[in-house]
C-alpha cells in the first residue's frame, strides 16, 4: 500500500515506478478507473461514455459455457438497457480475434447477434484498475464482474460473481431501476422492490423531523421505515 498523491482512495499502487497505476477494487462512488483499450468496436476509452450510463462487465474466458450463456443473457437485455440510456461494454483478458470468433460463432451457432463491444485486455491494465482477477479463483482469468458508471463517471454499484455462477439479467436491470429512481426521486428502494412498487423515504435525520414524519400522511410501519407510491 503507498500513499503517493493522487491515489489517496486506499487503493494499492504500483511504488516507485513514478507511473502509479491504481491496482485494487473500485469505491462506490468514487470516479471509475480511466481506461483506453482496443475492443471488437476499434479503441474506446472510459471518457467516450461520459453523458451516458455504462456497465462494465467483465467475464473470465471467450468460448466457455457460462460465458456463453450470459453473453447471449446480456444481448437479450441491450434493447431494455439501451431505453434506460444504459451502454454495455464486456471484457475478458482474451484477444480482439479471440472475442471476434466468439462472437461469430454464437451468431452462427446460436442465431444470437452481439451487439456490444468488448475489451480485450491482454495487458490485464483495466482488469487490475478495477480489481477484476481474484487470485483465489484465477490467476489468469477476470471474476464476473458488473460495474455501473454513472453519466458523471461515478462507481455506482459493483456486482461480483465467482467463474461458475452466471449472473442475473434481471437483477441488472433491477439495480438500473433502482439506481436511477433514487437520483431521480431522492428515496431509496427496498428488499425485492421492482418498478412501481413502493419506494422508501429517506430516514428523518433530526429529533423533530422524526416528530413530524408519522403525520406526513405515508405508509409507515415506524418514524423510520416510511413508504409512499411514486
Ligand atoms: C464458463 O464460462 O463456463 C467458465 C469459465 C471459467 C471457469 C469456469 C467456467
Amino acid at each position: 500500500m503507498c500513499d503517493h498523491e493522487g491515489c489517496e482512495c486506499g487503493c494499492h499502487c504500483c511504488c516507485g515506478s513514478g507511473d502509479e497505476k491504481h491496482v485494487g477494487l473500485p469505491r462506490l462512488n468514487q470516479p471509475a478507473p480511466a481506461f483506453e483499450a482496443p475492443t471488437t468496436h476499434g479503441t474506446l476509452r472510459l471518457s467516450d461514455y461520459e453523458g451516458s450510463w455504462l456497465i462494465l462487465f467483465s467475464h473470465p474466458a471467450d468460448f466457455t459455457p457460462v460465458c456463453t450463456t450470459e453473453f447471449i443473457a446480456f444481448a437479450e437485455i441491450y434493447p431494455e438497457l439501451q431505453k434506460r440510456g444504459v451502454e454495455l461494454l464486456g471484457l475478458s483478458v482474451d484477444s480482439v480475434y479471440a472475442h471476434i470468433a466468439w462472437i461469430r460463432n454464437i451468431e452462427e451457432k446460436m442465431g444470437v447477434k452481439i451487439p456490444f463491444p468488448v475489451i480485450a485486455d491482454l495487458n490485464k491494465e483495466v482488469a487490475s484498475a478495477y480489481g477484476m482477477v481474484m487470485p483465489g479463483e484465477s490467476t489468469t482469468e477476470a471474476s464476473r464482474c458488473v460495474f455501473v458508471i454513472d453519466p458523471k463517471g461515478l462507481v455506482r454499484a459493483m456486482i461480483y460473481y465467482p467463474l461458475t455462477s452466471g449472473r442475473n439479467m434481471q437483477e441488472i436491470l433491477r439495480l438500473i431501476d433502482s439506481l436511477q429512481t433514487s437520483d431521480k426521486y431522492q428515496v431509496a428502494t427496498p428488499a425485492n422492490w421492482k418498478p412501481g412498487d413502493k419506494v422508501i423515504i429517506p430516514a428523518p435525520k433530526t429529533q423533530e423531523a422524526a416528530e413530524v414524519r408519522l403525520s406526513e400522511g405515508h405508509e409507515c410501519v415506524d418514524w423510520y421505515l416510511c413508504k409512499k407510491n411514486l
